[in-house]
């Protein structure tokens, strides 16, 4: 009897266990799984589409994206390139290594809707809740589908749950905020940095979105930003507007008092301080718990729960790699679903699990971190037929990608690295990242990028910041016809 597997979320993850089945149909492959995604959204695209909304959405569901305007990706998109299909493929030449969020969402979208798998997708109908029954082995989903307006269950032998992790906000209290005077936000529900133009900010946390909504803010006009970190400051050597300090211990007012003893006067705060994995539609004995880790315990190979195998997980380690990432899952665990890989016993499992485990806890640097990611793609690739990509070679370029960080955190966005499919190396932006305020795919890929863009190097040469202070674009008198990248207004 032909197995049927839910798949929960339509981001990439959801799209790379879809595109998975559909790969091996392509090769032959002739009793394809009965398959249903369901997906809360209307549209597919996960994380990657924006929307305006922040609380609830227009069928009363939890926001999902924590996506902002000007996104940028902040990782090089020679890191993220799908293994089957190159940048230069979907766009028909090279573009620069730092696209903007549409330009992401398009090149992921444009590999999914070459293939036939939208069918499979049930848009606007929300995961309410999953259950496995011992007796039929068999999980039993419940949805609600916003656009007939009805609760609905269905049985499947198989759940894949690609809900994303990065839309519940970890937003701790600090005394004094229910009495700020000024906007108090988790970074979940920042949309649109120029709220903030003139403004003096203090962003709680030392990660990745407090580095980018931070540097963002600058971009587009803020007075100051102060960073308030709980482990460690983020050491870059920051232009003149930033700063760093100790933890954030309360609030009188507009004053926001710190552990070393200072204070300082803010207009608004941000809470950077990450996300929950949480899953309400999951009863506690199929749910994983666990912080944002690059090995989660509990789902072996990155991707089965230990309990239920047959409850697959994809996308839920902390990201260096992402898209071919999920892919690699997503491969794999196609291949269990079909039979192809024999499952090892519990305690097998559970030894594997320790083994990455106590690898991941002995962990050191970001280099580290980064190999550490590359051998558990690596692990899974090679037992699959996902076509070979260079991940290791990719590594390299984020170690590349953190060195150029660390020497100039406002304009690593300049830089151009080589892709590993290709081997092209991207055009430099047409402009330092900081001066194109105009980040709308008609205006990014409206630029011949034909300019130059032969060493990572080399990209916007002579277009160094004055590293002291920011020259925002917007103090320097454009906002009323914002820079697009054509260089016209
Ligand atoms: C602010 C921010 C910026 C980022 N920038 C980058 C970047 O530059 N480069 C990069 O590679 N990665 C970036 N990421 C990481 C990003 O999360 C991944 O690229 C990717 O989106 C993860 O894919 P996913 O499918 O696992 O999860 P998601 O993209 O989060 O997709 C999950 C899907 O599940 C759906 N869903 C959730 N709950 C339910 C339910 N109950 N019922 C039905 N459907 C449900 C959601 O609507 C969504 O469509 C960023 C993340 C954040 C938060
Ligand atoms: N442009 C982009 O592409 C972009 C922009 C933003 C985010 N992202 C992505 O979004 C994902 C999530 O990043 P993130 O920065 O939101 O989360 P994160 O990487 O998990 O970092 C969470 C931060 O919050 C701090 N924190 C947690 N609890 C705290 C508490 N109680 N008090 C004070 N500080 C606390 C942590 O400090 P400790 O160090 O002490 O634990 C850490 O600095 C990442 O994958 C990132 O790549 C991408």
């Amino acid at each position: 009897m032909t197995s049927k597997i839910a798949i929960l979320g339509a981001g990439p993850s959801g799209l790379a266990q879809l595109r998975a089945f559909e790969a091996a149909r392509k090769a032959g492959l002739e009793e394809i799984p009965d398959i249903v995604c369901y997906e809360k959204q209307p549209d597919w695209g996960g994380m990657w589409n924006y929307t305006w909304r922040t609380g609830l959405d227009e069928n009363g569901e939890p926001v999902h994206a924590s996506m902002y305007r000007y996104l940028w990706s902040n990782g090089p998109k020679e890191c993220l390139e799908f293994a089957d299909y190159s940048f230069e493929e979907h766009f028909g030449r090279p573009i620069p290594s730092y696209p903007p969020r549409a330009v992401l969402l398009d090149y992921i979208m444009g590999r999914v809707a070459k293939s036939d798998v939208r069918k499979y997708i049930r848009f606007n109908t929300a995961v309410r809740w999953v259950d496995w029954s011992d007796e039929t082995q068999k999980f039993t989903v419940t949805v609600a589908d916003h656009e007939r307006d009805v609760l609905e269950s269905e049985e499947f032998d198989h759940v894949v749950v690609a809900t994303g992790h990065f839309s519940t906000p970890n937003a701790p209290h600090f005394d004094g905020l229910d009495r700020f005077p000024g906007r108090v936000l988790h970074a979940h529900d920042f949309r649109d940095a120029r709220e903030f133009t003139g403004k003096r900010l203090l962003l709680v946390g030392s990660s990745y979105s407090a580095e980018d909504i931070g540097t963002q803010c600058i971009k587009y006009g803020a007075e100051q930003v102060t960073f308030s970190y709980r482990t460690a400051p983020m050491g870059h050597d920051w232009p003149e507007q930033f700063s760093e300090v100790p933890l954030l211990t309360h609030v009188e007012g507009n004053t926001a008092h710190f552990q070393d003893g200072s204070s300082r006067e803010v207009d608004a705060i941000v809470l950077c301080t990450g996300y929950k994995h949480h899953f309400p539609f999951l009863p506690d004995h199929l749910t994983l718990r666990t912080r944002n880790r690059l090995y989660p315990r509990n789902i072996y190979k990155g991707i089965f729960f230990q309990d239920n195998p047959r409850l697959m997980y994809l996308g839920m380690q902390d990201q260096y790699f992402t898209f071919n990432m999920f892919d690699a899952q997503a491969w794999y665990a196609r291949d269990v679903m079909l039979g192809r890989i024999a499952l090892p016993d519990f305690e097998t499992r559970e030894k594997d699990i320790d083994l990455w485990s106590s690898r991941e806890e002995a962990l050191s640097s970001p280099s580290e971190d980064i190999d550490f990611q590359a051998a558990y793609i690596r692990d899974l690739v090679d037992r699959t037929d996902y076509p070979e990509f260079h991940v290791e070679r990719q590594a390299e370029v984020f170690k590349q990608w953190k060195k150029d960080k660390k020497r100039d955190i406002m304009g690593y966005r300049n830089h151009s690295y080589a892709s590993t499919l290709t081997g092209t190396v991207a055009p430099p932006l047409p402009a330092p990242w900081m001066e194109i305020l105009d980040d709308s795919p008609e205006s990014f890929l409206r630029h011949d990028f034909t300019s130059g863009g032969t060493a990572r190097e080399a990209a916007a040469p002579g277009r160094t910041l004055d590293r002291n202070r920011v020259p925002s674009a917007r103090r320097a008198g454009r906002t009323a016809a914002p820079r697009t990248l054509s260089g016209k207004a």
